[in-house]
């Protein structure tokens, strides 16, 4: 069968099947079979494709259509310009996430402070590890730390920091949120805490795409009666982290602005609110008092 008809039959497929961006996944899932960039799959259209090959892109297609996103078929995805390993152990990064890396590096040139300051950051919840990699990536001099209750989550962070060449840039610890560094040797200590934890509540999580829904890990989104539940445990132990004038900087989910920041009162100073490019509230930031 040739490339062109594989391809065309494949996206015949998933929109049958009411993929979301059918398109796109069935290139990805070519692309991901044959070991080959998108211009290859326009540059060489009547290539002939082998039995094999065929049957395993109708495989792979029907995983796709059966609601399994296409990063867990292919074992990848990009997050900040880097190629992250991602299993269904951890949530697949999201390119409004990057909006909390941005934040980051936009506090620090606020702040007249230099990119290669020796930062003290810690991600809370890192799932594939992607803000904190994302952010020792940007700040060659930082010391990260990254936290996360789930042992099978830390495995893949380990793996991709290994695979970016960052693993000595990063420590990765298990626990509740801050409690790995809720001691005397950190308290006060850090630069920024950082992160994008489960908000999303349990009766919403209903409605959200069968991809979501079915095959993302449930951990990741937590079992959240409200959805703000976190930020309310996770305020309190970053004032005991940070120090005086030290950032905290969350992502939010789009209904959640003001219930977060009910959350910042004593102990917090200039809050601010940053929106993703769709103009939804998406970034949450406050300074520890001092
Ligand atoms: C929404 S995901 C975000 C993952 C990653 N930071 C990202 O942006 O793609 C939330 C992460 O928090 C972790 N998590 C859930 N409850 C936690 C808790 N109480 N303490 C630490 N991590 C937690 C989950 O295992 C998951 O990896």
């Amino acid at each position: 069968m040739q490339l062109r008809v594989a391809l065309r039959t494949g996206l015949k497929n998933l929109v049958e099947h009411h993929v979301p961006s059918a398109d796109l996944a069935a290139e990805l899932l070519l692309m991901y079979l044959l070991n080959r960039e998108r211009a290859f799959l326009y540059t060489h259209p009547d290539l002939d494709l082998s039995d094999e090959e065929v049957h395993s892109y109708f495989q792979l297609i029907a995983e796709r259509a059966s609601g399994r996103p296409t990063q867990y078929i292919t074992g990848h995805q990009e997050f900040w310009g880097l190629d992250f390993e991602v299993n269904p152990a951890v949530l697949i990064p999201r390119p409004e996430t990057e909006h909390v890396v941005e934040t980051v590096l936009e506090l620090i040139s606020e702040q007249r402070l230099a990119r290669n300051g020796s930062y003290r950051i810690v991600d809370v919840g890192t799932g594939s590890g992607c803000i904190a990699l994302a952010l020792a990536s940007e700040l060659p001099q930082a010391s990260l730390f990254a936290t996360d209750i789930s042992a099978a989550a830390l495995e893949v962070a380990a793996r991709n920091a290994a695979r970016l060449g960052m693993d000595k840039r990063v420590e990765f610890i298990e626990g509740d949120l801050l409690a790995p560094v809720l001691n005397p040797e950190f308290l006060g200590r850090f630069d920024f805490v950082v992160s994008n934890p489960p908000y999303v509540a349990r009766a919403e999580l209903e409605y959200v795409q069968r991809e979501v829904r079915d095959f993302e890990p449930r951990i990741a989104w937590g079992d959240l009666a409200q959805g703000e539940e976190i930020y309310g445990r996770l305020f309190p132990q970053a004032l005991q982290v940070l120090k005086p004038g030290g950032h905290a900087v969350v992502e939010i989910g789009y209904n959640k602005k003001e219930a977060v920041l009910r959350l910042l009162n004593e102990g917090w100073t200039e809050t601010q609110v940053r929106p993703d490019l769709a103009g939804i509230p998406r970034v949450v930031t406050a300074r520890k008092n001092g």
